[in-house]
């Protein structure tokens, strides 16, 4: 047995949590789109070809934003093949994903599925192959209420009203030369810069995110982000980040990944308000971590995909308890970081790396990740607090001291209720957590939920979908303001706390 100690305190604030840390993402890449959100003739299909069993399962996770259509895709992407009559739309090679792109679903579907979804568009434009004009005519199309060719257009299209798109994305990762068209970073900068105040003039309330390095390994990491900043700095609102974790030796070296995702956005942080200082700024820039997630099972397979299929099953990975814990930590630690990082998106959420699977013409089920994702996006809203975790360390190659504890908790807006979220890294020894409460006194144990499997690769499948699911059978107890509870090996857990 592990012993290990939180401290619970009202002024340990980290941050203000922006609902929208909970965004997801849906790319023209495999089934995401077709076959996953979008498949007109399946029997759970409605009239617009959203399917509905997608959508309940989506329901609880309360994704408050979606970004869209890529990703690699959106770097070659022509945002007017997807609009008009769907039967005169071309197909296209993506070249990104060596697929087919039959153009059945763009733009108008999205926001569409969007509506029916209860969430908001996060739309990119393409920065790659395309530059200013096609961006300014498509936020025009979109936003411009009246009166002119592209909003005439939207209406002409059955969209009266103006689809009114707050976020906006400046490209996707230009640093990366698996890009179609990447660019230096003085390149982007400029071009980011002037397609940001030509967007704005268009519409001035929107938000932009400019592209930050690919992921903390890119040889330029830093170095891109700073001359990108340089150039963008006043005329955007974000930066964005990007991170996939792959399980290359062990399990107790794939959990430490998520001090690395510490650690870049520390880096990130720092080089923001350098250039902040260096040009005398008034404005904070904030962070958009919009594509985190954990990618390695489906690599092999995906290498030996043949090429220019329409809506081949690529980046199907299926994830393992493990890969659920590791999960768990990147959310603590994208909740570590809330005064900063203000979206984040899971990438993807249907199909390709996604917390969310379905058979083409069949079911759909529920992966291990859907489950921390779920939790922290139902109670880990509100204001983020420190805990100060005490714990026993391991080594891990690449990071060095990593704590068996990973742990973060939440208050709630209306202050009445407290959520902790504890993850235990350790692989074979029960963890008895200690935790001092007694600057709460007026709260109590509601629940203490509970994700763990004594096999770390167990999956959930479409014929075994409840393999790895939470329970709610934790023990926590909170008396005299003195918590203790048990965590399991290798399990994620959930203390939720409310006012007597
Ligand atoms: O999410 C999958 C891909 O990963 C995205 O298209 C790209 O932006 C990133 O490299």
């Amino acid at each position: 047995m592990q012993n290990a100690r939180i401290t619970l305190a009202r002024d340990r604030r980290l941050g203000a949590i922006d609902p929208r840390l909970y965004g997801s993402f849906i790319e023209h890449l495999g089934r995401a789109v077709y076959g996953g959100i979008f498949e007109p003739g399946h029997p759970r299909a409605n009239p617009a070809g959203f399917r509905a069993d997608v959508l309940e399962l989506l329901k609880p996770l309360r994704v408050p934003v979606v970004r869209y259509p890529g990703g690699n895709f959106v770097s070659g992407y022509h945002w007017e093949d997807g609009i008009g009559p769907a039967d005169s739309r071309p197909r296209r090679l993506d070249l990104a994903w060596r697929s087919v792109e039959t153009n059945a679903f763009g733009t108008n579907e999205f926001i569409q599925w969007c509506h029916a979804a209860n969430t908001a568009p996060m739309l990119a434009v393409n920065l790659g192959t395309r530059g200013i004009g096609a961006a300014r005519d498509m936020i025009e199309y979109c936003n411009h209420p009246r009166g002119t060719h592209w909003s005439d257009l939207r209406r002409r299209h059955g969209f009266e009203a103006p689809h009114n798109v707050r976020v906006w994305c400046l490209g996707n990762e230009m640093d990366g030369p698996w890009q179609t068209g990447a660019k230096t970073a003085a390149d982007y900068g400029r071009l980011a810069c002037e397609a940001a105040k030509v967007m704005k003039w268009v519409d001035p309330t929107i938000e932009l995110v400019a592209c930050g390095s690919s992921n903390g390994t890119m040889e330029t990491f830093g170095a891109w982000d700073r001359t990108v900043l340089e150039h963008t700095y006043e005329h955007v609102d974000f930066l964005s980040l990007h991170v996939y974790y792959a399980k290359k030796t062990d399990t107790a070296a794939f959990l430490a990944n998520s001090l690395h995702m510490d650690e870049q956005i520390r880096r990130i942080i720092r080089i923001c308000d350098d250039v902040k200082a260096q040009k005398q700024s008034e404005k904070q820039l904030n962070l958009s971590f919009d594509e985190w997630n954990v990618w390695y099972h489906s690599r092999e397979a995906d290498a030996r995909m043949a090429p220019w299929q329409v809506a081949p099953p690529l980046l199907e990975d299926i994830y393992t308890h493990e890969d659920a814990l590791l999960v768990g930590c990147m959310l603590i630690t994208l909740l570590r970081h809330a005064d900063r990082v203000k979206m984040a998106c899971l990438a993807q959420l249907v199909n390709v790396i996604a917390p969310v699977m379905t058979a083409t013409g069949g079911g759909c089920w529920r992966q291990t990740i859907y489950y921390p994702f779920l939790h922290a996006s139902t109670w880990g809203r509100g204001t983020a607090l420190d805990l100060s975790p005490r714990s026993e360390n391991y080594h891990a190659p690449e990071v060095g001291s990593v704590p068996y504890l990973d742990a973060i908790a939440t208050l709630n807006d209306a202050e009445d209720a407290v959520t902790i979220f504890a993850v235990n890294r350790h692989l074979s020894d029960s963890m008895q957590l200690a935790g001092d409460l007694r600057d709460f006194p007026e709260l109590a144990v509601v629940e203490h939920l509970v994700l763990a499997h004594t096999n770390p690769e167990a999956a959930n499948t479409l014929d075994q979908p409840d393999t790895v699911v939470p329970h709610n059978r934790g023990e926590a107890r909170l008396v005299g303001g003195a918590l203790s509870a048990t965590l399991p090996p290798l399990s994620w857990n959930v203390i939720r706390l409310q006012r007597r």
